[in-house]
């Protein structure tokens, strides 16, 4: 596997690379992580993994600083996986300059679920994703569904952009317990570990619920925030969508998707599921 630290340098590696495969990330790989490296790879002729913590995409008081850095193991992981390139700049190389020009998604898509608790988180993810796909120049990029709203935006970025880069979307991978893997479960205690995997439990109450055909949403999301409190969790939202663009479900409705954020101790960690 090569390591690029400049734009330049990935770029000459690119020339002649045949079909290329993008799979973005922040780093500290799991297996969801190394499971959309392996969807790649059979996408692709090359695929290209990018290492970067976004700054753009945390508010301040968010946790940039911590965000677990783990160069070396990553590196190993992805040339396991069959990674061909990858991409690791730093702020200097990706931001020489204040990023003055940023890509704003509509209000609809940016400000709803996590956007509400996280304003402009979307902007900042769809500002640098739309970087390194002009960057890397990829004809696939991989994405996974773990980040709902996430795929959902850079898809319509994509779109709206009649960008020619087809957005994959990947499975949550999960613990055995259902807990979906995820950098910031390192962050949690013994204790909010084992409690963890009730984020999962209570979501899927809610999809065998709408599967066995309750249509009060708000009972089920109500419900769920209520099963979520009585652990210890302070939820942001339980929120039962459409899969499509994330809106609002009228009662006779399919298609859906149930998506929540939940902060267990200091932890915020986010989960969905599709009906
Ligand atoms: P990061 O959280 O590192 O995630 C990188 C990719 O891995 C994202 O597409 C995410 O949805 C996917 N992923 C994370 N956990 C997963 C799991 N359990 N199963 C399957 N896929 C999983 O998402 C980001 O980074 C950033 O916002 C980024 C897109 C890189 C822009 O900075």
């Amino acid at each position: 596997m090569q390591i690029h630290d400049t734009i330049a340098g990935l770029r000459g590696a690119l020339k002649n690379a045949g079909r290329v495969a993008l799979v973005p990330t922040m780093g500290n790989l799991h297996d969801g992580h190394i499971a959309l490296m392996t969807q790649a790879c059979d996408h692709a002729d090359q695929v290209v993994a990018t290492i970067f913590v976004n700054r753009l995409q945390f508010r301040p008081g968010e946790d940039f600083e911590k965000y677990p850095r783990t160069f070396a193991a990553d590196c190993e992981r992805l040339a396991a996986a069959g990674v061909g390139h990858l991409f690791a700049p730093d702020e200097a190389e990706m931001y020489p300059e204040p990023q003055t020009y940023q890509i704003e998604p509509p209000p609809e898509q940016a400000n709803i679920l996590d956007g509400e608790f996280r304003p402009g988180h979307f902007r900042g993810v769809a500002t640098v994703v739309m970087k390194l796909f002009q960057i890397v120049q990829p004809d696939v990029a991989l994405f996974g569904k773990k980040d709902y709203q996430q795929l959902m935006v850079i898809r319509n970025m994509v779109r709206e952009f009649n960008s020619p880069i087809e957005i994959v979307g990947g499975e949550t991978v999960r613990a055995t317990d259902g807990l979906a893997l995820s950098s910031r479960n390192g962050y949690l205690s013994a204790a909010e570990r084992a409690e963890a995997p009730r984020l999962f439990r209570v979501l899927t109450k809610v999809v065998e619920a709408v599967r066995a055909g309750a249509q009060d949403w708000g009972v089920l999301e109500r419900g769920a925030m209520s099963e979520l409190q009585a652990g210890g969790w302070m939820p942001d939202y339980v929120a039962l969508r459409k899969k499509l663009d994330l809106q609002l479900p009228s009662a006779h409705d399919s298609g859906l998707v149930v998506l929540a954020a939940a902060r267990l101790g200091s932890t915020r960690l986010i989960d969905n599921l599709e009906v």
